[in-house]
């Protein structure tokens, strides 16, 4: 099938590579001309693990420009474009959303399929489709969110663990399903469950998905600050209820909590869409989950001052991890970077290393210091923080970073390190939501 994927970031760029590997002739476009040149040019213009392969194994059949008319001669047409929280507000910012649209209409043509995967606030597609009809009877209008996390963004797209497919009520249901069907015809073969909802469900589902995880950390995290106000260890506790399989041992990992350019946006833009709405109560705990999460970070600097013996001023910290999760670049609203300009904000001399994200951390915060190895940045650091558990980081031999440090101690803001082993080799270790004793047998 011939489709264009209007918006080539985090999401659209994998999505259409992944729909070439499907086996279809797609064109990526989008407004930011470096990127379009670094995705012609075959190069992947963020760090997703298996993106550049897939950009490689698609020439001929993919396609990235930055002209709009491209889309036309696609019979489908996703929309991938961001949809960013407002400054100052909760509510997402769809209006990238409307110019996809408004971009797109020119090419359209009756039997074409608009398919939406942003997330956006409930209400929006149904916007869509009225402009939709007003202007371009005949082209039908799907949501079809996605759930690819990023750093599997890849597999998630390749292999969806299911495919939510919300249909308009205005007669082009049955081709928009045919369609839609035909496009993801290789994961539907593998066994993706399909489940068809109207266009109102289907956007809820995404949001709901995501108020879920964020729910989930929140909830061990909330017991992680009973631990450290008890004496408990977050740790075990979650490694006992997790066995429970109605629980699960997944998204339980306590620590410095999520960020990103999803969770905390999405449970922000879902209370204000719900407030519209006169559903407010409904969503009213997501504040909680949300100030959960922030106190996290707030606590991690807390527990650096106490390990500092009551002040961080002019201490060196070393930072390891500036990117909101492992096997990703991705800055933005990141813990880890929240902690290191907090730390440096209150006087500390903070030098921050990751593997991949320090030219998007550089950029963010540039008065922060930064140091391309961990051996780097820890060289005469009074205290080490683990913010991001990134493979190479748990994987560190204490012993040799203990040969450059200032001081052994150090602090895991993601219970990613093996407290037994640091200790041995010398080191004061601490964690969120354990006794300083965890670890010790
Ligand atoms: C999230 C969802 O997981 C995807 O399904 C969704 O498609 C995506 O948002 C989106 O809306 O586009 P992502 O933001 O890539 O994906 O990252 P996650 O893997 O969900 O992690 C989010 C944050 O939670 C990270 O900062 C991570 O460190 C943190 N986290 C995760 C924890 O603190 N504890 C855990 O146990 C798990």
């Amino acid at each position: 099938m011939r489709i264009s994927v209007i918006g080539c970031g985090y999401l659209g760029a994998v999505h259409a590579a992944g729909l070439a590997a499907l086996g279809h002739d797609v064109v990526g476009i989008d407004v930011d001309a470096e990127k379009v040149a670094r995705l012609a040019a075959g190069e992947a213009p963020f760090y997703e693990p298996g993106l550049a392969g897939l950009l490689a194994a698609a020439t001929g059949s993919l396609r990235f420009t930055t002209d709009p008319a491209a889309a036309a001669g696609c019979t489908v047409h996703f929309i991938c474009v961001g949809t960013p929280q407002r400054p100052g507000e909760n509510a997402a910012d769809v209006s990238h959303v409307e110019t996809a649209l408004e971009m797109l209409m020119p090419c359209l043509d009756p039997g074409d399929v608009v398919v939406g995967k942003s997330t956006v606030p409930v209400g929006t597609a149904e916007a869509l489709l009225a402009e939709l009809q007003a202007l371009r009877p005949g082209v039908a209008l799907v949501w079809n969110p996605e759930f690819l996390r990023e750093g599997h963004a890849v597999h998630d797209t390749l292999h969806p663990d299911r495919l939510v497919l919300g249909l308009a009520a205005d007669g082009t249901a049955d081709h928009a399903r045919t369609v839609l069907r035909e496009v993801y015809a290789r994961p539907i073969a593998e066994g993706a469950p399909v489940v068809e909802t109207d266009l109102a469900t289907a956007q809820l589902v995404k949001a709901a998905a995501n108020s879920f995880l964020a729910t989930k950390i929140s909830f061990i995290n909330a017991m992680a600050e009973v631990c450290e106000a008890s004496g408990g260890d977050v740790v075990r506790l979650a490694e006992a209820i997790g066995h429970d399989a109605r629980i699960g041992h997944r998204f339980l990992g306590a620590g410095l909590g999520f960020g990103g350019g999803c969770l905390p946006k999405d449970i922000r833009g879902f209370m204000a869409r719900a407030g519209e709405l006169g559903a407010d109560q409904a969503l009213a705990f997501l504040a909680e989950v949300d100030a959960i999460n922030l106190r996290r970070r707030v606590r991690m600097v807390d527990l650096a001052r106490e390990e500092c013996g009551g002040s961080i001023v002019g201490r060196r910290i070393a930072i390891l991890g500036a990117a909101f999760k492992p096997e990703s670049d991705d800055v933005r609203d990141s813990p880890a970077l929240s902690v290191a300009a907090q730390m440096s904000l209150q006087g500390a001399e903070v030098v921050v290393t990751d593997p991949q994200a320090i030219d998007n951390a550089r950029r963010r915060w540039p008065e922060l210091k930064y140091a391309f190895t961990a051996e780097e940045a820890a060289t005469g650091a009074d205290l080490v923080l683990l913010l991001t558990e990134w493979r190479e980081y748990v994987d560190l031999d204490p012993h040799e970073l203990g040969a450059v440090v200032h001081q052994r101690r150090v602090l895991d803001g993601r219970n990613a390190l093996d407290p037994a082993r640091w200790r041995a080799a010398g080191w004061g270790y601490r964690a969120l939501g354990r006794p300083a004793t965890a670890g010790v047998s």
